[in-house]
C-alpha cells in the first residue's frame, strides 16, 4: 500500500471565536480541537502529519512537540497557499495525502479511512469528503457530472444561482495523490471573489487534465462540521460528552444521571464503578473498578484506584488508593497520595502529602507537606503549620501515631512511631517514638466561682442603691 501523509490546515485567524487564543487550541471535552483531527488522521493511517500554522501559534508546537511536523504560512492567502506551505515539510512526494482542517473535532478516523479507501479503489487523483446540508450557505458547492464524478467545487461567493442551489457542500477534507496535488497547485491563481489561492480549484484543474476526481458523501453531515464560533464549540462539546458517556456506560460504568455528569476525552473508568450526579471528571483522570464517585465531585488529573469512594470533593492531581474514602466536603490538592484504605473526611484539605495505609484524617484538618505513616489517626481540627512566612516545611508522622484533636504541628517536626500528642497541643519539637507530647497550660479550677461572682455583683448593686 502506498504511503499516507496528512496536512492539517490551521493557520487561519478564526476571528469569529473573538479570542486571543488560536482557534484550534480551543477545547472540547478538555482536549484542543486540533488534537482530535491529528488523532483521526493517525487512526486513518497517516504516518506523517504536517500542521500548517502561523507565527502567532507557537502554543500549537508546545502541544504536540516533535510528534508532528510544522509548516509556517506567513500570510493567509488561502487554503491552496496553505497546502503549498506544507510541501517542504512532507518527506514523501509520492503516495497519498489527506488535507484536513484543524477545526473539525468530530471527524472520525473511520470516516477518513473510508475516504482513503474510496480514493484508492477509484484510482482517483483527488477525492473530496462532502456533506448534504439543508442550509449550504457559506460553503463551497460540489458540482458533479452525469456520472456522479466531481467536476468542480465552486465557492459560494463565486457561484451562479444554479450552483448556489446545490446542497452538497465541500466539508474541507480531501484525499489527494500527492504528486497530482502539488502539480495542480502550481497552476492555481487568485482570480476569484476573495483574491485567494483556493485549494478547491485543484479539483477543476485535475479534472480538466483528464484525472479522476471522486467524492464521498459523509453519512452523518453534522460530524464533518468545522467550529467557527463558541456556539458551535458548545454544540460539539455536547455531542462529544454524550458519546463519551455512552461508550463508558456500554463498557460497564453506571452513570446515574448522564445529563449532570461531565467526563473529558482523556479519562478512563473501569467497569462496575458508579458515578453519582453532578460530577465532573477532567483531564487525565482515571478511576478503577467498583468505585463510587459523587455526588458533587470534581476530579482533575487524578487517579482513583479500585473500590475507593469519593463524595462531595474536589481533587486536583491527587491519588486515592484502593478502598480509600474521601469526603464529604474534602479538598485534595496536587501531590496528595492516599494509600490503601486511608480516609480523608469532612472539611479536610490535604496538599503534597502522603497518607499511609489505613491512616485517617476524618475531620476539620489541614495537612500540607506531610509524610504520614500507616495506621495513624489524626484528630479533628489538626493543622500542620507548614509555612513559616518564607518557605514550606515538612511534617513527618510515623506509623501508628495518635494525634490528639486540635493539635498544631509546627513544621519542621517529626512525631516518632506510636507516639501520642495531647489534644490542643502546639507541637514545636520532635516527639520520640512511644512518647506522649503535651503542650497545654495546666487547668485551674476555682470552686464556686460563679456563686461568689453573683454574690459580689448583688452586693455592688445594693451599695449603688444606698448611695
Ligand atoms: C473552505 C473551502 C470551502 C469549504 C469550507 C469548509 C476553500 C477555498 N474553500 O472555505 O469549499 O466548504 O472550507 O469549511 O478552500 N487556512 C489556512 N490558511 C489560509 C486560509 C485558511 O491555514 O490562508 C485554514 C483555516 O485555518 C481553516 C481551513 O484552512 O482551518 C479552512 O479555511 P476557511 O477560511 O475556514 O475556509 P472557507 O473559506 O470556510
Ligand atoms: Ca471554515
Amino acid at each position: 500500500m502506498s504511503q499516507l501523509a496528512a496536512v492539517i490546515l490551521a493557520a487561519g485567524k478564526g476571528t469569529r471565536m473573538k479570542s486571543k487564543r488560536p482557534k484550534v487550541l480551543h477545547e472540547v471535552c478538555g482536549r484542543p480541537l486540533v488534537a482530535y483531527v491529528v488523532e483521526a488522521a493517525r487512526a486513518a493511517g497517516a504516518a506523517e502529519v504536517v500542521l500548517v500554522i502561523n507565527h502567532e501559534m507557537n502554543a500549537v508546537r508546545e502541544l504536540f512537540g516533535p510528534d508532528v511536523k510544522y509548516a509556517y504560512q506567513k500570510e493567509q492567502l488561502g487554503t491552496g497557499h496553505a497546502v503549498l506551505a506544507a510541501r517542504p515539510a512532507l518527506s514523501a512526494a509520492s503516495g497519498d495525502v489527506l488535507v484536513l482542517c484543524g477545526d473539525t473535532p468530530l471527524l472520525s478516523g473511520e470516516l477518513l479511512q473510508a475516504l482513503v479507501t474510496r480514493h484508492r479503489e477509484g484510482a482517483a487523483a483527488a477525492t473530496v469528503l462532502t456533506a448534504e446540508l439543508k442550509d449550504p450557505t457559506g460553503y463551497g458547492r460540489v458540482v458533479r457530472d452525469a456520472a456522479g464524478e466531481v467536476e468542480a467545487i465552486v465557492e459560494e461567493r463565486d457561484a451562479a444561482p444554479a450552483v448556489k442551489a446545490l446542497r452538497e457542500v465541500n466539508t474541507g477534507s480531501y484525499c489527494f495523490a500527492a504528486a497530482a496535488l502539488f502539480a495542480a497547485l502550481d497552476e492555481v491563481g487568485r482570480e476569484n471573489a476573495q483574491g485567494e489561492y483556493y485549494l478547491t480549484d485543484v479539483l477543476g484543474i485535475l479534472r480538466r487534465g483528464g484525472r479522476r476526481v471522486l467524492a464521498l458523501a459523509a453519512p452523518e453531515p453534522a460530524l464533518t462540521q468545522g467550529i467557527n464560533n463558541r456556539v458551535q464549540l458548545a454544540e460539539a462539546e455536547a455531542f462529544l460528552r454524550d458519546r463519551i458517556r455512552r461508550e463508558l456506560m456500554l463498557a460497564g460504568v453506571t452513570i446515574l444521571d448522564p445529563a449532570s455528569t461531565f467526563i473529558d476525552a482523556g479519562v478512563s473508568i473501569a467497569p462496575d464503578t458508579v458515578i453519582y450526579p453532578f460530577t465532573i471528571i477532567e483531564g487525565r483522570s482515571s478511576i478503577g473498578r467498583g468505585c463510587r464517585i459523587g455526588p458533587g465531585v470534581q476530579l482533575r488529573d487524578s487517579r482513583v484506584e479500585d473500590g475507593a469512594t469519593v463524595s462531595q470533593a474536589v481533587l486536583v492531581e491527587a491519588v486515592v488508593g484502593p478502598g480509600a474514602t474521601v469526603g464529604p466536603f474534602t479538598y485534595l490538592r496536587p501531590g496528595t497520595v492516599l494509600a490503601e484504605g486511608a480516609k480523608a473526611g469532612t472539611f479536610v484539605e490535604i496538599k503534597k502529602s502522603a497518607i499511609g495505609a489505613g491512616s485517617k484524617v476524618p475531620h476539620l484538618s489541614y495537612v500540607g507537606d506531610a509524610q504520614v505513616g500507616r495506621g495513624v489517626n489524626i484528630g479533628a481540627g489538626t493543622i500542620t503549620c507548614n509555612y513559616d512566612g518564607f518557605k514550606k516545611n515538612a511534617t513527618v508522622i510515623e506509623d501508628e501515631v495518635f494525634i490528639g484533636s486540635n493539635t498544631n504541628l509546627v513544621a519542621p517536626v517529626r512525631i516518632g512511631r506510636g507516639a501520642y500528642t495531647g489534644a490542643g497541643s502546639t507541637i514545636t519539637r520532635d516527639v520520640p517514638p512511644g512518647a506522649l507530647a503535651l503542650e497545654r497550660a495546666e487547668q485551674r479550677v476555682l470552686p464556686d466561682w460563679v456563686k461568689k461572682r453573683l454574690e459580689k455583683l448583688a452586693c455592688a448593686k445594693e451599695k449603688g442603691k444606698l448611695e
